[in-house]
């Protein structure tokens, strides 16, 4: 499949996974992926194993993201990890605004902005989620919903940073429901997400931006996901978890 844009595939393994079975599965996915080169391998396992599985991925093609993290550098914020603190585990993305966040941390698009300039000031990759409910969606509001929070959760981000900003569309419905948007579905979804990002910055960042499309993917539906012409990876929640499954994904998107 020929796209000018390279295939970002990642893992969010939420709040799963000790330190020995994370340690476990990131071998396992270096045996199984270590010859992989046409798609950017990204696991973001929970903070608690960023050091160890920092320490394995050394020297290999995956790459370490982290889930979330604070919008302050530094400061009297307790439970909270700033930008700063992830890079000294070489992570080099992280994910900013998840719809699970968003509903039971209450974050919002204003928040997300200023953890994605935070995160942009310290030279982290950021995966920005947006994404409609299933109300949303049946009431016709799913292009509303996601340029409201496109709009909110980009502003004040330069074009120059924004090139290097991945956006995942999620519906929220998809997510650990088994139940993934058709190709067809998040096809329509990410040509508008392109077409919006254009609108806000330019035409060459638009062309440029990778789209992750994320909802129950698994094995068997990333081949047709992935062949969209606007579908540039997948953010995989359950699916990350086991070697096999997560492993399948990247193998069948290429
Ligand atoms: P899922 O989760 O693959 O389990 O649906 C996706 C996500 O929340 O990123």
């Amino acid at each position: 499949m020929e796209k000018n844009r390279k295939l970002i595939i990642a893992g969010n393994w939420k709040m799963n996974k000790t330190v020995a079975e994370a340690v476990d599965l990131v071998q396992g996915l270096k045996r199984e992926l270590g010859t992989v080169k046409e798609v950017d391998i990204v696991v973001c396992p929970p903070f608690t194993a960023l050091n160890d599985v920092s320490k394995q991925i050394l020297d290999s093609n995956i790459w370490l993201g982290s889930q979330n993290m604070s919008e302050h550098n530094s400061g009297a914020f307790t439970g909270e990890i700033a930008a700063g603190m992830l890079k000294e585990f070489s992570v080099r993305y992280v994910i900013l605004g998840h719809s699970e966040r968003r509903q039971h941390q209450r974050e919002t698009d204003d928040l997300i902005s200023r953890k994605l300039r935070a995160a942009h000031g310290a030279s982290l990759k950021a995966i920005v989620c947006v994404g409609e409910t299933i109300g949303e969606r049946e009431a016709g509001e799913t292009e509303t919903v996601v340029e409201r929070q496109l709009r909110g959760s980009l502003s004040g981000v330069k074009a120059g940073e924004m090139a290097e900003t991945i956006i995942a569309y999620e519906p929220v419905w998809a997510i650990g429901t088994g139940k993934n948007a058709t190709a067809a579905q998040a096809q329509e979804v990410h040509a508008f997400i392109r077409k919006t990002v254009g609108e806000l910055f330019n035409a060459s960042v638009a062309k440029r931006v990778r789209i992750q499309y994320g909802g129950s993917v698994k094995p068997a539906n990333a081949r047709e996901l992935m062949s969209r012409p606007d579908v540039d990876g997948a953010l995989v929640g359950g699916a990350s978890l086991e070697i096999r499954s997560f492993s399948d994904i990247i193998k069948n998107s290429i």
